[in-house]
């Protein structure tokens, strides 16, 4: 089938390069010409796992197009839009891009078109943009507006958008539902050339879920509040864990084996980022209070969250003494690992935080740090892990990327200021770093202190490098 994509970041580049890839034949729209041209000629404008590939793919097979919204428009009957619902400064959703590709539909599009919301957005905006396209459409416009909220995480879209557990779509018309049906055929019966797997196990036996339009909005928004408060949840009891000396983990662990709740979404740390959480709690708190509900307990979630940063520079300056002209190195920018996102991630804010108490700030991310510079210019940014450590008062691990776990830490211990890690993802055992002769501090767990074998074996290992240094720079 012809399907039309309107926007092409995270979500729309991944709907529609997976779109193509399980057979359709999509044109997928871009307003920002700087990121047209990249995509039209082959250049990623993102780093998502799988999707370069799933793209050239496409790309190979002519399946998938890039262009603007008035080819989009005119491509496909099924048009689905994924532009930026970001967030205003009171919470709300910012639907102005949303808006304009309605407007344009509703201009330009004559016949049948099936208006489908991909982007985040508040409840009844689907009913609102129904009313919109009727108002304004002039050319004969037949229409019908569903929901069909991504369930995308970053860093495993592409696999999220073809083995998922559900796909929902919020229609008013049983035209609409068997449009999205025959869309989605490919994935329902997971039956196309997965990308991912090689021998792509029919690991999902997805539900495709038909309710009315707003049910569906709700069920993203209630989705994403739910699983930020079982974060907050978790990392409000790690912070009861290290008041009362337990282990946040056997907690976790606990708890997880109960499947009302489960193991996932239980890790304390820093705290959620990223360009849906932080956004998507703060516009169902909004879309509650404008319906007169009382989501306080939202609140709540989001002020736990808000805290977290605040309370690891607290336990920085607990080990430090004086901030002040320390030198800290950052491992990990991304909001996550797998993915260059850094909007909303606490490691910026944990930066600009160091550097304001006066510590100068070295940083490592695989792949974030270029969207980092944008809105982080004044750190040195680090070609490794090494050298970001190089002569630092502390390490702190802010993004558990999984290199950072095949690290050659006896070679850190000779390079660091000194032997401190603090780690806001919990991503090591306390003896396991304290053995290689750093402290440990972490999150809703006891801190570790350098074994003395490690301590001896370090000193050991610095005047044999010291010695070898000598030489090298005598030679
Ligand atoms: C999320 C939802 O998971 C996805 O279904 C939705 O479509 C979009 O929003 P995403 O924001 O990409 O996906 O990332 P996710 O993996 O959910 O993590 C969000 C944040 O929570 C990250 O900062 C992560 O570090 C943090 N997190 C996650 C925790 O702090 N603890 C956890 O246990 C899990």
């Amino acid at each position: 089938m012809k399907i039309s994509v309107i926007g092409a970041g995270y979500v729309g580049l991944t709907t529609a390069a997976c779109l193509a890839q399980i057979g359709h034949d999509v044109f997928c729209a871009e307003s920002d010409s700087d990121k047209l041209s990249k995509l039209q000629s082959g250049v990623m404008p993102l780093f998502e796992p799988h999707l370069e590939k799933v793209i050239e793919i496409a790309r190979k097979a002519a399946r998938l197009h890039f262009g603007s919204a008035g080819e989009a428009i005119d491509w496909g009957r099924a048009i689905f839009i994924c532009v930026g619902t970001p967030p205003l400064a009171n919470g709300d959703a910012d639907l102005s891009a949303i808006e304009g590709v309605a407007r344009a539909i509703a201009k330009r599009a004559s016949g049948y078109r099936l208006v489908i919301e991909k982007s985040t957005v508040p409840v009844q905006t689907g009913a609102q943009l129904s009313r919109y396209l009727s108002v304004l459409s002039t050319n004969g416009l037949d229409y019908d507006v569903a929901s069909n909220p991504e369930f995308l995480r970053e860093g495993s879209a592409v696999e999220d958008f073809l083995h998922p557990d559900r796909i929902v779509v919020g229609v008013n018309s049983a035209r609409a539902a068997q449009l999205l049906r025959e869309i989605y055929e490919p994935v329902i019966a997971q039956e196309f050339t997965c990308p991912v797997h090689s021998d792509c196990p029919k690991c999902k036996d997805p539900v495709f879920l038909v309710t009315d339009t707003s049910s569906a909005e709700l069920i993203k928004h209630a989705s994403n509040s739910f699983l930020a408060m079982k974060i907050s949840f978790i990392n409000m009891v790690a912070d009861l864990c290290e008041a009362v000396g337990a282990d946040v983990t056997k907690v976790a662990q606990g708890m997880g084996l109960d499947p009302r709740i489960g193991p996932a979404f239980l890790n304390p740390g820093i705290g959620f980022g990223g360009f849906c959480f932080p956004k998507d709690v703060q516009a169902f708190i909004r879309i509650a209070e404008k319906s007169r509900c009382d989501f306080s307990l939202l609140r709540e979630v989001d002020k736990i969250n808000q805290h977290r940063v605040k309370q690891f520079v607290e336990k920085i300056q607990g080990e430090l003494w004086v901030v002040r002209g320390k030198k800290v190195a950052i491992w990990g920018l991304a909001f996550k690992p797998n993915t260059d996102d850094v909007r909303f991630a606490p490691a910026i804010a944990l930066a600009k935080s160091l550097l304001d108490e006066g510590a100068s700030v070295s940083a490592y991310d695989p792949v974030a740090a270029e969207k980092a510079k944008a809105v982080l210019p004044n750190i040195t940014y680090c070609a490794d892990a090494y050298q970001a450590a190089q002569g630092a008062d502390a390490i702190l691990i802010v993004t558990e990327w999984e290199e950072f776990r095949h690290l050659d830490w006896k070679r850190l211990l000779s390079m660091v200021e000194q032997p401190l890690v603090i780690d806001g993802r919990n991503m090591f055992s306390p003896e396991e770093i304290s053995g290689h002769g750093f402290r440990y501090i972490s999150v809703g767990r006891a801190g570790a202190v350098p074994s003395p074998t490690a301590v001896a074996d370090g000193k050991e290992y610095r005047s044999a490098q010291a010695d070898k240094d000598v030489q090298e720079s005598l030679a």
